[in-house]
């Protein structure tokens, strides 16, 4: 099993990332860590708690860290993700859940030293760049690092050309990308190039809680919210969920394709939080990135499906062209 740490801001998706993950035998989940994105992170404690209940799994260590980005204002993502940010489905809160008093920098630390831990972030990298400020070394020693953010030829979701992600903390991402960089590592950026292929439709809820009533109506009920928004602004039927794939493609990296770059972060101006990726070496820089620009789509699904529902595979592959019609 590989272990891995994973920093998010719960948010719906993240929410259903983190179920993907902890239904998964081919990792070991030490800790969870939380940054302010989508929600603030006392909320995004309280939401990653609420999930680790329903899945039965409170036995996994939740760590609070930045309630803020490195330099930006601080602006959340609750009007895509309600205002409780878990689509105003408004669980009860787990109740005798203290935030920790160890922070998500210390937890890390702690975890990387061990030099078998990987890191999959879901949200803004301010957690990373803080992690990179206090302990280069631990940060140097994960085995895998792999985020959910940016974008390279898809449009932005925050401006034409930047995501959230690395929109709301883009100093901290530069921090991230600039330091792989000076220490020849890679990072693999799953961005809105291949997240925006993943959609969860209305047929494919359906299925789920045909198969599994439980856990469709908790995802039903977390995602909701979601399909309105998605309506409103996107004017899709389905909600894009961005951060199961970054968990996915950890899993199994023959899920996805792309190409090795330099890529940097712009930290200012007009296109604030782009990621500016170096496809064509103008820079002639050594690549600190490896790019997502393909997804196996089908084999995302049967992968989640299968895992969160607990069903062999084979089922939901003899189904499959029923529900992604
Ligand atoms: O831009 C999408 C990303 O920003 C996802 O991780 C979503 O949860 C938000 O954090
Ligand atoms: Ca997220």
């Amino acid at each position: 099993m590989r272990r891995v740490i994973i920093d998010c801001d719960p948010g719906i998706d993240d929410s259903l990332a983190l179920m993907l993950a902890l239904k998964s035998n081919e990792i070991d989940v030490c800790g969870i860590t939380i940054v302010a994105g989508n929600s603030p992170s006392d909320m995004g404690f309280r939401n990653a708690k609420k999930v680790l209940s329903f899945l039965g799994r409170l036995d996994v260590p939740v760590y609070v860290g930045a309630s803020k980005p490195r330099v930006r204002e601080y602006i959340n993502a609750l009007d895509t993700h309600g205002r409780d940010g878990l689509g105003e489905s408004f669980l009860e809160d787990v109740p005798n859940c203290e935030i920790p008093t160890k922070t998500a920098v210390e937890f890390m630390i702690e975890e990387l030293s061990r030099k078998d831990t990987s890191i999959i972030a879901l949200g803004p990298l301010t957690n990373l760049a803080d992690l990179i400020d206090v302990n280069t070394k631990a940060f140097l020693s994960a085995v895998d690092i792999v985020s959910m953010g940016g974008t390279f030829k898809s449009h932005g979701n925050c401006s034409p050309v930047a995501e959230y992600n690395y929109w709301e903390d883009p100093d901290s991402a530069k921090i991230v990308f600039n330091t792989l960089f000076e220490n020849g590592r890679k990072l693999k950026m799953v961005g809105l190039d291949v997240t925006r292929k993943i959609v969860l439709t209305p047929t494919i809820l359906e299925y789920i809680c045909r198969l599994d009533i439980k856990t469709g109506e908790f995802i039903r009920k977390i995602t909701k919210f979601y399909f309105d928004f998605h309506w409103e602004w996107e004017h899709i039927v389905g909600c894009v969920i961005n951060d199961p794939l970054a968990v996915a493609y950890f899993i199994d990296d023959e899920l996805g394709k792309g190409f090795e770059a330099f890529t940097d972060i712009e930290v200012q101006g007009i296109s604030i939080g782009q990621s500016v990726v170096d496809s064509m070496n103008f820079y002639k820089k050594p690549a600190n990135s490896y790019i997502l620009t393909d997804v196996d789509v089908k084999k995302f699904w049967i992968m989640f499906m299968s895992r969160v529902m607990n069903i062999d595979k084979e089922i939901i592959e003899k189904d499959f062209e029923m529900i992604l019609k």
